[in-house]
């Protein structure tokens, strides 16, 4: 009898794929391998990959807050929005991958799937439906303060247990980029005329 392969067709070649396929997982979500050239203890690498996923899951819902509002902007400055959403959705993306590739290379399981990012994300749900400008930038903005609160406390954390990859990547890209796109998007919600001036003119005083 022929000896039996490990995929059981008795070591008989064929073209066929082995399509449909299953098996355990090879490492759980919430545990870290061992990473030993890395010189971070098991504890440190646990914590942090945890507090990373959280990142991960504020950071994803972002990146698809930023799709949505791209594809359902609506008015006037439909076209500069349409353009500044998908620019920031595309840095939001590479972001995440940052985040996750960390995650994996400190030994844990990064987080992927949709419904799991929905049951972690500290980001409420949004209405499906398309609302104003006005809204679509508030809500952005709200999303953008939950991450840089999530960067700030995750970055000293990462310092204090001598996590510094954790802290370099959280501080330089992370935040700094969430940052920049706060700047730009909430100058769009300073209520200046478009055509005609209305302030009045500034006069110095005289005492100064
Ligand atoms: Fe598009």
């Amino acid at each position: 009898m022929p000896k039996r392969n490990n995929s059981g067709n008795h070591g008989i070649l064929n073209a066929e794929p082995r399509v449909h396929q299953r098996g355990r997982e090879i490492q759980p979500y919430g545990t870290v391998t061992h990473a030993f050239h890395l010189q971070l203890a098991e504890p440190v690498r646990l914590e942090m990959t945890e507090q990373l996923n959280q990142l991960l899951a504020d950071s994803m819902t972002l990146r698809d807050l930023y799709k949505k509002a791209h594809w359902q902007v609506a008015g006037p400055t439909f076209y500069q929005l349409h353009l500044l959403f998908d620019k920031h959705f595309s840095e939001q993306t590479e972001l995440v991958d940052a985040i996750a590739e960390r995650i994996q290379l400190l030994g844990g399981v990064s987080l992927a799937m949709a419904p799991d990012v929905s049951e972690t994300t500290r980001i409420p749900r949004r209405p499906r439906g398309r609302e104003e400008v006005p809204v679509q930038l508030s809500r952005l903005l709200d999303a953008h303060q939950i991450i840089i609160r999530d960067c700030r406390e995750l970055a000293r954390r990462a310092s204090q247990i001598g996590d510094d990859g954790s802290n370099d990547l959280v501080v330089s890209q992370i935040l700094r980029t969430n940052e920049l796109q706060v700047w730009f998007l909430s100058e769009h919600l300073v209520n200046v005329p478009l055509v005609e001036a209305q302030g009045d003119v500034y006069k110095p005083s005289k005492s100064a």
